[in-house]
């Protein structure tokens, strides 16, 4: 038997940093090696956010950049589709079918849109957006994903594709297997600003392709204890992003655990802790920088594969929408509308 199918995906905003890393590329990483694994490049879920002129123009750009950094952080380029969502016409053709499936209160209820909607400064939920975790099914279902996994902001999107796929199921026949959500655990990172999770647009991020230089001097200037005057004041580890960092990327324990016990007491400085953990994070970094460097030296080669992954990919989908308009009666539908017009056409043709 095959392996069974995974998709999953990001929308191509830029470059990606430790928080991608902690919430989806870890597991991503992990689990392509067990599944046939394609991977989307979300354009067209980009532009229920962001969609002027300049948004477009960065997407080949960011695309590329994101898939590096894909690979770089570990994805075998053997063993993952990568493809270009907005380059299939015919995921845009299985969401007008699935828009049906689903009622516009289920979508109201996705908390994630309404903080979409809030963050990219829209007053009113735009249509598309409304649509958004639609639009995720029609990719999730089109290439009959049968695991997705995802950081949890999109848990219940997911969930929504599983009530599609159901719905469609019930309606039509057994098409779509209902795909599993496989959930990252990990809470999302804080930034280093320590005021919610890292975001690039809020500029507290320190990014994968990010160099030791760059990482030890955002490191340097991470939010800590803010009670914290002087180094023999006793500090507070709970919540402190520069801990919970250490927690996170820090290999050796023991000191993870010292530098808690000294800082809790008042008896190691800031400065220490920092040091301490931008060499931890150049350490985690330098393998990932590494194999970026190769597919940099590259370029050509990521084109080539999200090309060959996008061509893939279509054909596969191709697949799905034929049965999928069969199962529906939209195929037998035109092919009674063309018989009836050729029998009218002979008639004309051969008058009685
Ligand atoms: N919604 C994902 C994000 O937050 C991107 C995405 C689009 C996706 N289609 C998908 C993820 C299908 C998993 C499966 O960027």
């Amino acid at each position: 038997m095959s392996a069974a199918r995974m998709l999953t995906g990001d929308r191509p905003t830029g470059r990606l940093h430790l928080g991608h890393y902690v919430g989806s590329i870890a597991n991503r990483v992990q689990l392509h090696q067990r599944y046939e694994s394609f991977f989307i490049i979300a354009d067209l879920h980009m532009l229920t956010t962001k969609n002027t002129r300049e948004d477009i123009e960065q997407v080949a750009g960011n695309a590329r950049e994101m898939v590096t950094d894909i690979l770089a952080a570990g994805v075998d380029p053997d063993r993952a589709t990568f493809y270009l969502q907005s380059a299939i016409p015919e995921v845009g053709d299985l969401n007008t079918l699935l828009q049906n499936l689903i009622t516009v209160p289920r979508l109201e209820r996705v908390p994630s849109l309404k903080e979409m909607a809030r963050d990219a400064g829209k007053e009113e939920m735009p249509y598309g957006l409304l649509g958004y975790p639609v639009l995720q099914a029609a990719d999730i279902l089109c290439v009959k994903g049968q695991v997705v996994p995802v950081g949890r902001d999109n848990a219940a999107h997911v969930e929504v594709t599983r009530e599609i796929a159901r719905r469609f199921n019930h309606l039509y026949g057994e098409v779509f297997p209902v795909p599993e959500l496989i959930m990252s655990e990990t809470p999302a990172l804080v930034g280093t600003d320590g005021q919610g999770k890292m975001s690039k647009s809020k500029g507290n991020a320190i990014g994968l392709a990010d160099d030791p230089v760059t990482v030890r001097r955002k490191v340097m200037g991470m939010y800590t204890d803010p009670n914290r005057v002087r180094a023999d004041v006793p500090g507070t580890v709970g919540g402190n992003p520069v801990f919970a960092y250490h927690d996170v990327f820090n290999p050796d324990r023991a000191k993870v655990e010292e530098l808690k016990a000294r800082y809790r007491a008042g008896r190691v400085g800031d400065v220490e802790v920092k040091e301490e953990l931008a060499t931890a994070l150049n350490r985690f970094l330098d393998p990932i920088r590494e194999r970026r460097a190769r597919f940099e030296a590259d370029r050509g080669r990521v084109d080539e594969l999200i090309v060959e992954g996008t061509e893939r990919t279509r054909a596969e989908v191709h697949r799905t929408l034929v049965e999928v308009r069969r199962a529906m009666g939209l195929t037998s539908a035109y092919t009674q509308v063309r018989r009836r017009a050729e029998r009218y056409r002979k008639a004309v043709a051969t008058p009685a």
